[in-house]
């Protein structure tokens, strides 16, 4: 008897990939993509990934929201799967946040989150299945100096996906938070060689993460295989923030 990998998918199922155009968000694109999903993925250039639809729409923009889930459901039908992934930066220390450093990460990391799960679930409630996945940080719970706003927004995803696990677990739906330590993209290459040194000097594994190291972990949770968990943090961080 052979066995069967329990993270293929059924043919067909369909999965949306926020902040799809680099970085993680691409690489669980792709993964999804060779797992025998048909993946859209979105984000403000709309660029994509080969084999992926790739649809233009910022998060922080409700109509663009819209439109953006009104192409996927015409062009692969409705969303089953969604990686809530596109997150952005604006590192300050407190003392010298803006107004703006803050709404801007909250816009985008937490109210468009919100904006992506709410328009999600009204079709995963009809099919009584759903699999969501939200992209929070190792910052969410062990803090980082110049992050107040970022680890603000990755903090509220866990309490958000807790949230709607209790809401919703009982219609099939799962929501489960993947938190990344130190992963290798743009958005960690425009740290300082002092600051890299540092996390390096912490992280048990000893060394930065890999984008496919997260998309595997989503993976997972997106599968069949993962049914039963929900409201879980998945950490994928070498250990930098294990035991909190
Ligand atoms: N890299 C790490 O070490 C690390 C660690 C912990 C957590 N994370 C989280 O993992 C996620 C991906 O990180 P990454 O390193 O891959 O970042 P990245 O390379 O900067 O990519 C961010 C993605 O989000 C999209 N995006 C940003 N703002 C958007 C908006 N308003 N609307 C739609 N899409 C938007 C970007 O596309 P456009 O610019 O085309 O819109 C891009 O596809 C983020 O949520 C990040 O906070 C990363």
């Amino acid at each position: 008897m052979t066995a069967t990998d329990p993270t293929t998918i059924p043919a067909g199922r369909v999965a949306l990939v926020t902040g799809a155009s680099r970085g993680i968000g691409a690489e669980i694109a792709t993964e999804l993509l060779a797992a025998g999903y048909r993946v859209a993925g979105t984000s403000r250039s709309g660029r994509a990934p080969d084999g992926v639809l790739g649809v233009s729409a910022d998060i922080t923009d409700p109509e663009q929201v819209e439109a953006a889930f009104a192409r996927v459901e015409e062009e692969l039908g409705g969303v089953e799967v969604l990686v809530a992934n596109a997150g952005i930066t604006r590192d300050m220390l407190l003392m010298r946040m803006s107004d703006d450093d803050w709404d801007g990460v909250l816009a985008t990391n937490l109210t468009g989150t919100f904006r992506m799960v709410r328009r999600a679930t009204r079709r995963m409630m009809r099919a009584r299945f759903g699999r969501i996945v939200l992209m929070s940080s190792v910052s969410a719970y062990v803090g980082s100096p110049g992050q107040v706003n970022y680890s603000a927004s990755k903090a509220g995803l866990i309490g958000m996906a807790r949230s709607v696990a209790r809401e919703l677990g009982g219609r099939g739906i799962t929501c489960n938070v993947v938190a990344p330590g130190f992963i290798s993209t743009d958005m960690t290459d425009e740290l300082s060689d002092e600051v890299k040194d540092d996390y390096l000097a912490r992280i048990p594994a000893k060394r930065f993460g890999e984008t496919r190291d997260v998309a595997h972990a989503v993976r997972f949770l997106c599968s069949d295989a993962a049914g039963y968990v929900t409201g879980a943090v998945l950490p994928v961080d070498g250990g930098l923030g294990m035991g909190r």
